[in-house]
């Protein structure tokens, strides 16, 4: 394998050299005449720049992005200082190629894939992997693995990820997508992440790793930076070279966690590049290159011809939290599923804030068993009846008792608020989240816990990872916790349809008792 590579790359290395001659510059963008035969799309050129006296000559590494009369355009991966009319343009052979190794783990590289953490160099590993690879044939890729546990309770409950499932979290800014990454890097189920941090602000950049991210994180993972003051191209690359880091690990047969924050910046990349090669803009500015593009590199992450799997989750920035802005429905239409984050849910204060009613994974319910289906319908009802009367509710418009429905939904809502709520600092199991839930809706309505007790045991091996005491445990908690003969269900309790406040917080106290209960038994080392 190693062999056949090298002498692969031998036979493609040239034994002659072609120049050409920068024949205009304007802004990022440098025309080189004389070479129009010999490049073509992602060619790849080094300007011999005019150096300064300190630095000596420097090359810029270039890559074609179009022709224009005769002349080739190309976009510069660092800045163009020096390159002027008449600098040597040579031809670069070889594609761009990514040699990783398992020493790549703990490390921060940049979009060519070199450290910046300061931690000396990276070893090349044994393979080289293209940057620009195409996505293994439908018809030979795996099916989905079974679920993933990802640490975070609303997501493992709600909306179930399969391995090998490519899904979106869409949120306007500053609505808690990287904490969520963070999250996730940190407590789901992988063997590897990779990680691409796309067009993100400098400062947070180190402050993410360290904080967010923390050691524990980073050592099992490998960091992508683009920063948004770098070229199109390097944040363009930086998001290739995370599904290149992503396909090595596949094929070393581990499961892997991909995590990209955000599309949104690399699909912004690619506008800058597009327009600057004279593409028509076409739907918000952006070029239809851009569309061409996304479905290309998302469907790199998934499951892999033999054993390995990438889990993807993508973060998309939806301008002005306008949802259907043409990433965010673009990214939609590719992916098995989308999480959305909305502002009004982070404004009370509920992390992370995910919107389960406007969110889907597409696994399910096909990856659930018929009681967690069961637990999950009765919730999202429930939060659904909440929310379609939210504003009366809020504004105390809504008389208690004139819809039993409305009455049970805000029954609940606060314990099944507190439920969705996740500290970043807590881990949740995907069991846990199961007993947990079935806890809080087992003990005011009895109709809701007889399926999920009698579902548990059936459960229990489908769930990936789900040791059956754990479920049986949570149920248990949740009876303890119950009084005698259980709660009776709000309509029917003895003041008819108006349940005395204090009857609420006694319930209220109960159920966050029977939380915590669970929570414990979750922290308790060993489960
Ligand atoms: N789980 C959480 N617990 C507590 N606070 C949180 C949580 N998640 C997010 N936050 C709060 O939300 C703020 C913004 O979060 P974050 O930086 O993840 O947003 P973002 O969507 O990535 O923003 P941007 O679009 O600017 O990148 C955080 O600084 C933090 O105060
Ligand atoms: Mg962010």
């Amino acid at each position: 394998m190693v062999v056949s590579t090298v002498v692969k790359e031998i036979g493609q290395l040239a034994d002659y050299r072609l120049y050409g001659r920068v024949a205009g510059v304007l802004g990022m963008l440098v025309e080189v005449a004389g070479l129009e035969q010999a490049l073509s799309i992602g060619s790849r050129c080094a300007i011999h720049a005019q150096g300064n006296r300190l630095e000596g000559h420097r090359r810029v590494i270039c890559e074609v992005i179009g022709f224009r009369q005769r002349r080739a355009l190309l976009l510069p991966f660092g800045s163009l200082e020096g390159v002027g009319l008449g600098c040597k343009a040579e031809v670069l052979e070889s594609e761009p190629l990514v040699r990783p190794s398992s020493a790549w783990l703990g490390r921060v590289v940049n979009a060519l894939g070199e450290p910046i953490d300061g931690k000396g160099p990276l070893p090349d590993g044994p393979a080289a992997y293209s940057l620009r690879a195409s996505p293994p044939p439908a018809h030979s890729r795996k099916r989905l693995g079974g679920k993933i546990d990802l640490g975070v309770r609303a997501i493992n409950t709600f909306l179930s990820c399969c391995r090998g499932q490519r899904m979106g979290i869409f949120a306007g800014s500053g609505v808690g997508k990287s904490v969520l990454l963070s999250m996730l890097a940190r407590y789901a189920e992988a063997d590897v992440n990779v990680i691409g941090l796309i067009g993100e602000r400098g400062r947070e950049v180190q402050e993410w790793l360290e904080d967010d991210l923390g050691p524990e994180g980073l050592a099992r993972s490998v960091v992508v930076v683009a920063t948004s003051d770098e070229p199109p191209l390097m944040r363009r690359q930086a998001a290739y070279l995370t599904m290149a880091l992503s396909e090595y690990f596949r094929d070393e047969g581990q499961d892997i966690l991909c995590l990209m924050d955000s599309v949104t910046r690399f699909a912004m990349a690619m506008r800058e590049i597009g327009l600057s090669a004279g593409e028509p803009p076409a739907s918000k500015g952006y070029p239809p290159s851009v569309f061409a593009e996304l479905p290309r590199l998302l469907e790199r992450a998934g499951p892999g011809i033999e054993d390995g799997s990438v889990t993807g989750l993508f973060t998309v920035l939806v301008e002005g939290d306008d949802h259907n802005e043409p990433i965010a429905d673009a990214v939609r239409g590719i992916l098995d599923g989308h999480i959305v984050l909305e502002r009004a849910v982070a404004e009370r204060n509920r992390y992370p804030a995910i919107n389960l009613l406007r969110s889907v994974s597409r696994t399910m319910p096909d990856c659930n068993s018929d009681g967690e289906n069961a637990l999950v319908d009765r919730a999202r009802n429930l939060l659904s009846t909440f929310e379609n009367m939210a504003e009366l509710i809020r504004i105390g418009a809504y008389k208690q008792g004139s819809d039993p429905a409305v009455d049970e939904a805000i029954h609940y809502n606060d314990a099944l608020e507190a439920f969705l709520g996740q500290k970043k600092e807590e881990i949740s199991h995907l069991a846990e989240g199961y007993s947990q839930l079935a806890a809080l809706l087992g003990m005011d309505d009895p109709v809701a816990e007889a399926p999920a007790a009698e579902a548990a045991p059936d459960a229990a091996p489908q769930a990936a990872g789900a040791p059956e005491d754990i479920q049986v445990e949570g149920l248990a908690a949740a009876q303890t916790a119950m009084p005698e003969g259980g709660l009776a269900p709000a309509q029917t309790s003895p003041q008819g349809h108006q349940p005395a406040e204090g009857d609420f917080k006694k319930r209220r106290d109960r159920m966050a008792a029977a939380l915590n209960l669970a929570q414990a038994k979750t922290a308790a080392p060993g489960t």
